[in-house]
């Protein structure tokens, strides 16, 4: 479907990492495949090159190595690089809004200003395009992390919010855009199967892991001041457990997720600081080796200081107060350089309550549904199911639903969707204000005691994180989903 309208799409740190890697093949995806109305252009801003041909120069060597895996479409690329246009700006020079501003003035329809750039650059930029009379009719779009704590986030907000009203704040958490994610809503509410047994009566724990195999690559510096729990945590992890968890909304409308969402935020059991060891790990990957090769310690990465205390690595029991899962515990977990890149739920059913097919009935690895959100999505339900043969022996078989064999076509990034969302002015998949707020609140106990005492536990890079998180499940009789395997 193509995009409502005409629009502006004004890109902020146009050379940046984030332009180069996602937003402007994700634009170029949506155009190849016919979904951006034929008259809206990419504005792309930045300091560093001089004009449009430096740019698209620019553009070419670092953008096109991002785009599609299937290959360049070199006539959909001409096509799309003609919708570039280029003003190169210092944010510090009020004259150079007054130039973007005529720069922007002939083009029409829906103007969106994208803030690929550092968050302390949301507010002056925000204040600059008010000075010139562009933050009216326009929508802003501010890519995580929105501040490092609740404090600085609410003076990003306030400050944001004095200049745009909250329906033209486009808040990104990419997680929101993934296809699975979307999917676990239509799991969700598009089927009466699931409901009766989402809740604390049939289930028995829920695991959300988001692993990477990458280290901080080059964002050294970015990452130490940062740390897992802010970079994953507060926005991905929190996200997904939200959607999880929230009751069925009235309507899919922006508001109403947006609610149910918020009430689970704001029924996260608060963590007492003096539990904090025992409902959360946190690590720091040391030198090891994944998938033959070896890499280094996290300390000595560029823009790393060498005695950081900052984690790579977070688990945590979370609880929610509420009467559909008061007791459940939810077990999530995030880290890099692991022993394998995986993004999953997982959903432990409780086992029947009498086994009167004998002990095998009551095995693990049964009464489960799997939720891969990457890579190859699915969703599985482990059932148990009788062996072949003589006697009644059980085994664990699954019932198996692959996107890619289902549907045959391709799945669209999440940068696209949300990309495209912004363009149409459809707010669901983007953060509200009130669930930012809700969710820097809850981690906030996490990393005041974090930052003043104690250092994170060391594990080897390639493996699944220090060992204190298996044995925070272990507590709870129950493993993470690859120790049963
Ligand atoms: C980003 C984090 O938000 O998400 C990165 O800042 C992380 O540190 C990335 O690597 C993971 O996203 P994905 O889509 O690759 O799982």
């Amino acid at each position: 479907m193509q995009t409502d309208s005409s629009f502006t799409f004004v890109l902020f740190g146009g050379t940046g990492d984030l332009s180069m890697r996602k937003i402007l093949p994700a634009l170029y995806e949506a155009h190849r495949a016919g979904m951006l109305a034929a008259s809206g252009k990419i504005v792309a801003v930045a300091r560093h090159e001089e004009d449009r041909a430096s740019y698209l120069q620019w553009v070419n060597e670092h953008v096109k190595a991002h785009v599609a895996k299937s290959g360049v479409d070199e006539n959909a690329w001409a096509s799309f690089v003609d919708r570039i246009e280029y003003v190169k700006l210092d944010l510090g020079r009020a004259e150079d809004f007054v130039k973007l501003r005529d720069a922007l003035q002939d083009h029409s329809g829906t103007r969106v200003f994208y803030l690929a750039t550092g968050p302390s650059l949301f507010v002056p930029i925000c204040h600059a395009l008010a000075s010139v009379g562009l933050n009216e009719n326009a929508r802003i779009v501010l890519e995580k992390p929105l501040g490092y704590d609740l404090r600085s986030s609410n003076a990003i907000n306030d400050a944001v919010g004095e200049i745009f009203s909250e329906e033209q704040i486009y808040r990104i958490d990419h997680y929101l855009g993934k296809e699975p994610v979307q999917n676990l809503l239509a799991l969700r509410f598009g089927n009466a199967l699931f409901e009766p047994l989402w809740r604390r009566e049939w289930v028995e724990s829920i695991q959300i892991t988001i692993a990477e195999e990458l280290g901080v690559e080059a964002r050294g510096d970015f990452y130490d001041n940062t740390g897992a729990l802010r970079d994953m945590v507060q926005n991905h992890l929190l996200q997904l457990l939200s959607i999880v968890a929230m009751e069925p909304p009235h309507s899919m409308d922006s508001d109403s997720v947006r609610d149910e969402k918020l009430r689970v935020l704001r029924a996260l059991k608060p963590i007492d600081p003096r539990d904090i060891s025992k409902v959360a790990v946190r690590g720091q990957y040391h030198a090891g080796v994944i998938r033959g090769t070896s890499v280094p310690a996290y300390a000595t990465e560029p823009g790393v200081k060498p005695d950081s205390t900052t984690e790579t690595f977070v688990a945590l029991k979370v609880e929610i107060e509420n009467w559909r899962w008061a007791g459940v515990p939810f077990f999530l977990r995030t880290g890099k350089r692991l022993a394998d890149r995986v993004a999953e739920i997982v959903v432990n059913f409780r086992a029947v309550p009498h086994s009167a097919l004998g002990a095998s009935a009551l095995r693990a690895g049964a009464n489960r549904l799997v939720i891969r959100l990457q890579p190859n999505e699915t969703i599985r339900l482990y059932c148990l199911a009788k062996k072949p043969g003589e006697g009644m022996n059980l085994s664990s078989v699954h019932l198996d639903l692959a996107f890619d064999q289902f549907f045959k076509e391709g799945q669209m990034e999440a940068y696209q969707r949300l990309l495209l969302d912004v363009i149409n002015g459809r707010l669901a998949l983007f953060v509200r204000r009130d669930e930012q707020e809700a969710a820097w609140k809850w981690v906030e106990p996490i990393l005041n005691e974090w930052a003043a005492s104690g250092k994170p536990k060391p594990y080897a890079a390639g493996t699944w994180g220090p060992a204190a998180a298996s044995a925070m499940l272990a507590q709870h009789g129950t493993c993470w989903l690859e120790e049963e395997n």
